[in-house]
């Protein structure tokens, strides 16, 4: 088989959450890591990362409620955290990655058959980066979007609340969109392994999700390139 490359294969999104990204616990060596993983994947297929904010979004969206800011400037600065993450990680992967993450989906979307990986933050209040990657990833039809998390799947219950939590290796679109809405409310700062709007526009364009653990490197190439991972995945 000829090997594969950028221009030949379908494209691949990525959405890194923040809280896999900066853990307080090896985050150099992972980051180095990751970066080569991007950087390597990124020549094979035309691939887009987007980057979360974490705790420390979360740090600054809590004073900001405190001191009275609205939900809009309250994701204004958590977008604001999620850009500082995407420019470590383009920074570490080097070029072609541009160094200033493009800041809008039709960028980014223009930028990566030309400059792959590319590495983005958030873009507008009223979503998280989960969010971004989605609209992505309907944009350039995408073969997959691999949400990198800091669990091993979808549970049924949170797994880090609940020991008894059992893992769903399959889900459909409905099932999915289900348990997000349960979970999210859509204010500023909060953390769930996926958004609204991101399950919503996947859901419509039937493009699969795949839910990895993102600090188990081999197991998130293998979800990348479409092979078989220790996940979820949901599908039409
Ligand atoms: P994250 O993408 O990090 O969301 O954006 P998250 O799910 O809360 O956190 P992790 O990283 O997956 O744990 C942080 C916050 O920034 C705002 C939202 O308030 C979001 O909760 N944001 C981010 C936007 O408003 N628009 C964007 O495009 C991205």
């Amino acid at each position: 088989m000829p090997p594969r490359s950028p221009r030949t294969s379908a494209p691949v999104v990525v959405s890194i959450g923040g809280s896999v990204f900066l853990t307080g616990e090896g985050d150099r060596e992972y980051l180095v890591r990751l970066a080569g993983l991007l950087k390597r994947l990124g020549r094979a297929l035309p691939l887009v990362v987007t980057v979360g904010g974490g705790r420390t979004a979360r740090d600054y969206i809590t004073i900001g409620r405190d001191l009275g800011l609205t939900e809009f400037e309250l994701d204004e600065v958590g977008i604001e955290v999620t850009r500082l993450h995407a420019r470590l990680l383009a920074a570490c992967v080097g070029p072609p990655t541009p160094a200033d993450p493009p800041t809008t989906v039709r960028a980014a979307a223009e930028l990566v058959h030309r400059a792959s990986p590319i590495v983005l933050g958030g873009t507008e209040p009223g979503h998280t980066t989960d969010g971004v990657a989605a609209l992505l990833a309907v944009r350039l039809r995408a073969a997959r979007l691999v949400n990198a998390t800091n669990v091993s799947g979808v549970y049924d219950r949170d797994p880090r609340k609940f020991p008894g939590a059992r893992r769903i290796a399959r889900l459909s679109w409905p099932e999915f969109r289900a348990l997000v809405s349960s979970e999210t409310d859509g204010t500023a700062g909060q953390s769930f392994l996926f958004d609204r709007l991101g399950a919503d526009s996947l859901s419509r364009s039937g493009i699969a999700l795949a839910v990895v653990q993102g600090r188990d490197l081999e197991n998130l190439e293998a979800a990348i390139l479409g092979r078989p991972f220790d996940g979820s995945r949901v599908e039409v």
